[in-house]
């Protein structure tokens, strides 16, 4: 049977499907296919075909192939990734940024005259480049100032639009992949605006978060996650809570020094005498200043440590 007409039901019903949907997932961290198989099968139909793989099996061999299997999984990667592009995608991101978040950092900026940028995923080049647009058609002040746009994503494709001479870097690999998350912060040093529009599951989402805001993020820097809609979607909502859930956390732990009874494991205290300013918050409160909520879009502050109202003692 020709591989190119098989169908999405032919491939689920093949013996090995379910081993080759395991090792895709298995490889890729890609949960949102576990309960997807009739697309699965449809994108993975269009790969077995182009690899001349004529059914699940051969198919499997060739992705454990250590010839073929490494590019052969670059290849599937970017084809079963949600890889809606296009320059401008959602044109309220864009208005965020060029209204309220870049004219915050520019303020911010002033003393440094620098800013750099974290996209996730920059797909290939509408993310970046769109960034870069924006950045040099509404600041023309910038032209003074040095601006580095950091683009990563899991579709080795992307690397072709790394232009380092154009301030435009592209970095392969996975969100959720804290040692890639922490090798691209040791390369370019903690940015100024991290922006994720990647893999949208909310378990990356997280994930990324925790690492980036702490580690990846400048004291006053801005992270900024798109497509939030994606949270209300089954099939991105791999994890118990959303990121949105996450947010309403911290917007409770934003304000955690105002409560007599706060739960946390930072012991924070007013540099007072007063003995009810001692009080336990998490580490967390001490690093958001506001966070900004927008349609399907959070911006969230990060705080200059002088200006925490409190001083952290220590855990
Ligand atoms: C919905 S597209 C958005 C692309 C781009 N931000 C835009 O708006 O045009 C999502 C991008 O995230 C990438 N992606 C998916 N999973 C990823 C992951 N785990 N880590 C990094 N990038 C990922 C995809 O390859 C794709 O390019």
């Amino acid at each position: 049977m020709n591989t190119m007409l098989r169908s999405s039901d032919t491939l689920v019903s093949d013996p090995q499907y379910a081993r080759l949907k395991e090792h895709l997932i298995e490889s890729t961290g890609l949960m949102y296919y576990a309960d997807k198989d009739v697309d699965l099968a449809r994108r993975v139909g269009g790969r077995l075909a182009t690899a001349g793989a004529h059914d699940c099996a051969s198919y499997l061999d060739i992705l454990c192939d250590p010839l073929r299997g490494p590019s052969e999984l670059d290849a599937l990667i970017a084809e079963i990734t949600i890889g809606e592009t296009y320059f401008f995608r959602h044109q309220e991101h864009f208005d965020a940024l060029r209204d309220l978040v870049l004219p915050d950092l520019i303020r911010r900026n002033q003393a440094s005259r620098s800013l750099r940028i974290w996209c996730a995923g920059c797909s290939t080049g509408q993310e970046v480049y769109s960034v870069a647009m924006l950045v040099r058609e509404h600041f023309p002040e910038l032209a003074r100032w040095s601006v580095e746009i950091v683009g990563v994503d899991i579709d080795a494709n992307c690397k072709r639009y790394d232009a380092p001479a154009d301030g435009i870097h592209v970095r392969i690999g996975s969100q959720d992949d804290p040692a890639f998350l922490e090798k691209v912060v040791a390369e370019f040093g903690r940015f100024d605006l991290i922006i994720d529009d990647g893999s949208h599951q909310s378990s990356h989402i997280i994930g990324t978060f925790n690492y980036l805001f702490a580690y990846g993020l400048k004291e006053t820097g801005i992270y900024f996650v798109e497509d939030l809609h994606a949270n209300y979607w089954r099939g991105w909502r791999d994890s118990r809570k959303s990121f949105l859930d996450i947010c309403k956390e911290l917007l409770e732990h934003m304000n955690a020094h105002y409560q007599d009874t706060p739960p946390g494991a930072f012991l924070v205290e007013k540099p007072s005498a007063q003995p009810m300013d001692a009080l336990l918050v998490p580490a967390i409160t001490t690093m958001i200043e506001e966070i900004r909520f927008f349609d399907s879009i959070v911006a969230i502050y990060k705080a200059k440590l002088e200006t925490v109202p409190f001083l952290v003692r220590g855990a």
